[in-house]
């Protein structure tokens, strides 16, 4: 997705997160993007632990992007941590723990976006709760970031982190309810695109020989087995991976406009994604989902990617 063979300028959000990982370094190694940030959240764990977990990542990767660390809570809530990715969010990997949190994520999210106006790309994988700041503080910002790639929130499917919820939406309701209302065009990745497409141990086979095979191996050892005991499946569900595909290759998604609220009041629908489908329903559109992404597409490119074909 090079615009006019240049590499797209780029902020992750992050909560790594074996997902994450993922995505990090698919992005890393595609050399469509530019990295200007990793920014971290809490979310699949303490802001301590995802920004280690993200240090490790980026550490493995070789990687010379910035990381600064983010928001330890919600904008209004506490804390709600996910469980698949085990104790520290990155079950599996040998992550040296009590880094350095510069504690800084969102006033270098306003510094990179202001400092390039209309060009930056965020890719949000984690809960909002660091955009969502940076919109509050700076409220010109969202008409001068580029877009938005977000993976959270589900049109049709179940919630995976309540019924009705999405984990990433789930966690900070109030930061996704600013976020989905801010006037930047957004790219949502829902759970019912993600659902579809699962990377079996035997897919990642694909590695063996490169030095991420081990590294990577042992990760999805314990992602695998976390998530096939909540979510019935025996593979990987890349939620954020799909969602970082986007920069690699857009075509591969079809689109659909749509007006899209976040419930943040509901006892039952906290952090439900209500789209408003009805065929007289007066619609404000308010992001672009993904209602398909070619999944043979993806993996075939996400495997070539992290043999390093690219490099
Ligand atoms: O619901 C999936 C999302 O929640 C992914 O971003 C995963 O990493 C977790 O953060
Ligand atoms: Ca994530």
């Amino acid at each position: 997705m090079k615009q006019n063979n240049k590499k797209v300028p780029i902020i992750i959000d992050t909560d790594p997160g074996h997902d994450d990982a993922l995505a990090i370094m698919l992005l890393e190694y595609s050399e469509m993007v530019d990295i200007k940030a990793v920014t971290t959240v809490a979310g699949n764990g303490t802001i301590q632990n995802v920004t280690d977990n993200a240090r490790y990542v980026l550490g493995l990767l070789g990687s010379d992007a910035p990381l600064y660390s983010g928001s330890s809570k919600p904008l209004k809530r506490a804390l709600v941590r996910a469980v698949v990715h085990g104790e520290n969010g990155l079950d599996g990997a040998p992550v040296e723990r009590g880094g350095k949190l510069t504690g800084d994520a969102v006033r270098r999210i306003i510094s990179i976006i202001r400092e390039n106006p209309g060009e930056i790309s965020i890719l949000a994988i984690g809960p909002e709760t660091n955009v969502a700041q940076a919109f509050l503080l700076d409220p010109e910002l969202p008409r001068l970031v580029k877009r938005m790639v977000i993976m959270g929130g589900s049109i049709a499917a179940p919630g995976n982190e309540s019924r009705v919820a999405e984990f990433n939406i789930f966690v900070d309701p109030e930061a996704a309810e600013i976020v989905f209302n801010a006037p930047v065009e957004k790219v949502l990745v829902p759970l019912d695109v993600c659902n579809d497409i699962i990377l079996t141990k035997s897919d990642f086979n694909a590695l063996k020989g490169t030095p991420l095979y081990e590294p990577v191996s042992k990760m999805m050892e314990k992602y695998i087995s976390g998530i096939s005991m909540n979510e019935k499946v025996k593979g990987a569900l890349v939620y954020d991976p799909l969602a970082a595909y986007y920069f690699v290759d857009p075509n591969a998604y079809i689109l659909e406009p749509m007006d899209v609220r976040i419930e943040t009041k509901g006892e039952f629908t906290r952090g439900m994604t209500v789209a408003e489908r009805r065929i007289w329903g007066m619609k404000d559109v308010n992001v672009l989902v993904a209602t398909k992404v070619d999944g043979g597409r993806f993996k075939k490119d996400f495997f070539r990617i992290l043999k390093g074909k690219e490099r």
